[in-house]
């Protein structure tokens, strides 16, 4: 099965992402993540990135349509994935189609701009493998430590509030639209987003009829 995941920054792509790839036993394909890893190995991809990035602009689409293309095409993604965060402009969403990859289902996490704010400052992700926590929502067993792989916890750099107002400006201009792109090839699935995890989670399962 191969599904989109998506919605605003903090509607809980990251989150439901995990949860989905345990489920259904599929890669996440995060290009956040992966974005952010190639910042931190200091590649040209990272150092491209990084500017846009930290001021919560998009990287240009070539840029991202490299790294999905590379990425979907390995051995793990054969029986389908989960893509966190891609594609986020009607120009990605058309690239997608002609890359001739069939998309099951595209969930959208629905979410008001006001619950946004807390739930950024209080987010905690793994610097080693981009897992993402709450300090009170979804807190680690250890705090400070990554459950999933040990790795450090901390706070993300785009995190910043006055980051997270343009990160928020740039989702309704750019990004919202894909929804409508989505329901006209009958593929678009809305779940309420603002509430427990847990529950979202049984919401995106039934949607997809997992
Ligand atoms: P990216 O990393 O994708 O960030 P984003 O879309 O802004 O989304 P976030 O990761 O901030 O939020 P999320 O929806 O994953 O929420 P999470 O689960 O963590 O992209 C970052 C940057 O990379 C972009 O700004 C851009 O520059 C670039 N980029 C990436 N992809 C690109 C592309 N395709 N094209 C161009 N540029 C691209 O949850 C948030 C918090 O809420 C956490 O603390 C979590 O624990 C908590 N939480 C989650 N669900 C719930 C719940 N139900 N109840 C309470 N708390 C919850
Ligand atoms: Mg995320």
């Amino acid at each position: 099965m191969n599904l989109i995941l998506l919605g605003a920054p903090g509607a809980g792509k990251g989150t439901q992402g995990e949860l989905l790839k345990k489920r259904l036993g599929i890669p996440t394909i995060s290009t956040g993540n992966m974005l952010r890893e190639a910042i931190r190995n200091g590649t040209q991809i990272g150092m491209k990135a990084k500017q846009y990035m930290d001021n919560g602009m998009l990287v240009p689409d070539d840029v991202v349509l490299d790294i999905v293309r590379e990425r979907v095409s390995r051995e793990d993604c054969r029986n389908g994935f989960i893509l966190d965060g891609f594609p986020r402009t009607i120009a990605q969403g058309e690239s997608l189609e002609q890359m001739g990859i069939h998309i099951d289902h595209v969930i959208s996490i629905e979410i008001d701009d006001h619950v946004i704010e807390d739930r950024m400052t209080g987010r905690r992700v793994c610097g080693k493998c981009g897992a993402s926590y709450h300090i009170v929502a979804n807190p680690p067993k250890t705090d400070g430590i990554c459950d999933e792989c040990g790795g450090e916890l901390h706070i993300r750099a785009d995190d910043a509030l006055e980051t997270v107002h343009r990160r928020l400006v740039i989702y309704h201009q750019e990004t919202e639209a894909l929804k409508g792109f989505y329901e006209d090839l009958g593929k678009l699935r809305l779940v309420e987003g603002d509430v427990p995890i847990e529950e979202a989670h049984r919401s995106i399962l039934k949607v997809i009829g997992a």
